[in-house]
């Protein structure tokens, strides 16, 4: 009799629980922000695009028979630093496919002073260098707007040309 009572009452008690679990507030009508009501809050302008990518790959970049900067000693010290970032640990300090990353590369990195790419424009090689063989992933990718042109400006010392 004893254990009868105490049956009972859980079984009362699990009814209970039951008629207040679907007879109580339901989560999905209760006051909620659903999918796509707000608008999404403006991104700070340093965010990074995590769909699309800078696209530089224009016609009329490849047709630009010279540097539009300067041929400054700040512009070419620039030059320098920035192919000590992205390009020194492949093609060598001095331009010759010789740097120590590069050696495990096939094809080897290119020269950079060999008359092939020296008879470029320099908007040909600024395309060559962003677009060209070799390179995964495509430096578009990696080098920065604004350090594009002086990087030219530096591959042109290792071909000794007198064009920009
Ligand atoms: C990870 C190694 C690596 C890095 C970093 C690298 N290169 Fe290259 N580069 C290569 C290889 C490999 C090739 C292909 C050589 C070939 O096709 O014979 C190449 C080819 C080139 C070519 C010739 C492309 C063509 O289509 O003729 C140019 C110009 C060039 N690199 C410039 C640069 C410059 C400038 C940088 C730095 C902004 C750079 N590379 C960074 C490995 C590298």
């Amino acid at each position: 009799m004893h254990s009868f009572g105490r049956i009972l009452r859980i079984v009362i008690a699990c009814a209970c629980g039951f008629c207040c679990a679907s007879c109580g507030p339901h989560m999905n009508i209760q006051p909620s922000i659903q999918p796509y009501e707000r608008e999404m809050p403006e991104m700070p302008a340093v965010t990074v695009p995590f769909t699309g990518r800078l696209e530089t790959r224009t016609l009329e970049a490849s047709q630009i028979v010279a540097n539009p900067l300067s041929r400054t000693p700040e512009n070419l010290e620039k030059g320098r630093i920035y192919y000590g970032y992205y390009c020194r640990m492949c093609h060598g300090k001095e331009g010759d496919g010789h740097g120590p990353v590069g050696q495990s590369y096939v094809p080897k990195p290119a020269d950079l002073s060999s008359p092939a790419l020296a008879g470029l424009t320099a908007g040909e090689l600024y395309y060559r260098m962003l677009y060209g063989t070799g390179h995964e992933p495509v430096m578009d990718q990696t080098v920065l707007p604004e350090h594009r042109w002086p990087l030219v400006m530096y591959v042109r010392t290792f071909q000794k040309a007198e064009g920009r």
